[in-house]
């Protein structure tokens, strides 16, 4: 089975209309590998879901409510790369506490995300990296000298008693700031690029120093979290570039041929809604009907389609009508947390059935 292939959005419809004659967990596992999990998440804890991500789940919502086209599944427009999957993974890195402290030196960090909810087949075309620090940490009053923030890049793990220095690390990024507080963003893409290789990722050191330090910055408490921002993309799911129509139609007429019928999936029926952030269910459809002789046009039929008609009216008991199905399918995206409880905000292909025929 090619599960590149498969509709989720009717796999999910299977799940919850077929239900009681199916293998239900062999058809769940089936549907959440194709999402690309391991397994059905269960997040122990609920980390908050960055802004940025809330607004760019909107951003790729409203359109859609609104009536207008859908954005290109397989491109972020908030950074102008492609990418079809955005994960905020959290920072695990401890602080670095030194044996003989330098006094110019306010903060000292190690910065580590974890790279393994990633998928080999995926291709990492962003990262940003987000420093939050509290509203008042590190001010210099006048003119004094600025702060200079580092990152270095990791190459080699320090080990418990080494010095500081014992750390092999290439400085990254080296910003000057008079002020030092709230949100810091940095492109680290080339640097994360090469953490793809679990051997490879050691993880940034944070570094804030100030030649006035003692007195300007003397906890550790300025620094509030850190995390990574992961645009990626998965080549067999951006391959298409398929017009997407909205989805947002109302199938109309009691007439018993083939069309698509509406259905809306609530994420809670299927038991998944304490892993999907968003939406809460959507209207994916299903197709339903009659595929009778003559095939109208709007059938969208297959010359061997009506060709099966033409047989199944001269011979009804030997040969089938030709079935109805979906041709033509369109994305959504999903804000959920992974096996891994990172909040990732992903967009799948051929989720809602927008067109049926008989094939
Ligand atoms: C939302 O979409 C608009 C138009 O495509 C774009 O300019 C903007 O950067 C997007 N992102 C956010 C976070 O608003
Ligand atoms: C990264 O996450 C995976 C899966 O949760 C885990 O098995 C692995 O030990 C983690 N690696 C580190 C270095 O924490
Ligand atoms: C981030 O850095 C990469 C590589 O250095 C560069 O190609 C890209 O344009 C940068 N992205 C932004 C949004 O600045
Ligand atoms: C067949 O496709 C056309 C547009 O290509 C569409 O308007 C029509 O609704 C489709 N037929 C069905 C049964 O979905």
């Amino acid at each position: 089975m090619q599960l590149p292939h498969l509709a989720a959005g009717l796999l999910l419809w299977t799940l919850l209309v077929g239900g009681t004659d199916l293998d239900l967990k062999a058809q769940e596992s089936l549907l959440l590998r194709s999402l690309g999990l391991r397994t059905k998440p269960s997040p122990r804890s609920l980390a908050p879901v960055p802004p940025l991500l809330w607004k760019m789940f909107h951003n790729r919502t409203l359109p859609l409510a609104r009536g207008g086209k859908p954005p290109n599944p397989c491109w972020v427009e908030e950074f102008s790369v492609p990418g079809n999957i955005v994960r905020a993974l959290p920072d695990q890195g401890g602080f670095i506490h030194k044996e003989e402290p330098q006094s110019w030196v306010c903060l000292q960090k190690r910065l580590y995300f974890n790279f393994s909810a990633l998928e080999e087949a995926e291709q990492l075309t962003m990262a940003q990296l987000q420093i939050r620090l509290s509203p008042n940490s590190y001010h210099v009053s006048g003119s004094g000298p600025p702060f200079e923030l580092s990152l270095y890049k990791a190459s080699q793990m320090a080990l418990r008693g080494m010095s500081t220095h014992a750390y092999s690390r290439k400085l990254v990024v080296e910003q000057s700031f008079l002020h030092l507080h709230g949100s810091l963003l940095f492109n680290v893409t080339e640097v994360a690029k090469e953490w793809r290789a679990p051997s490879k990722n050691l993880g940034l050191i944070l570094e804030i120093a100030s030649p006035r330090a003692g007195e300007l910055c003397s906890n550790l408490n300025s620094f509030l979290d850190a995390s990574l921002l992961v645009v990626s993309f998965t080549p067999k799911h951006c391959k298409s570039s398929r017009a997407k129509r909205s989805s947002h139609f109302v199938p109309a007429g009691l007439s018993n041929v083939c069309k698509p019928r509406r259905l809306y999936i609530s994420f809670s029926d299927v038991g998944w809604e304490n892993w999907i952030i968003a939406p809460q269910g959507y209207l994916a459809n299903y197709c339903l009907g009659e595929c009778p002789f003559p095939l109208t046009e709007e059938l969208n039929s297959t010359n061997h389609a009506i060709l099966q008609t033409m047989v199944h009216s001269l011979d009804p008991e030997g040969t089938p009508q030709p079935c109805c199905v979906p041709v033509r399918l369109s994305p959504i995206s999903i804000l959920y947390y992974d096996n891994d409880d990172n909040v990732v905000l992903r967009h799948y292909e051929d989720m809602v059935v927008d067109e049926c025929g008989c094939r």
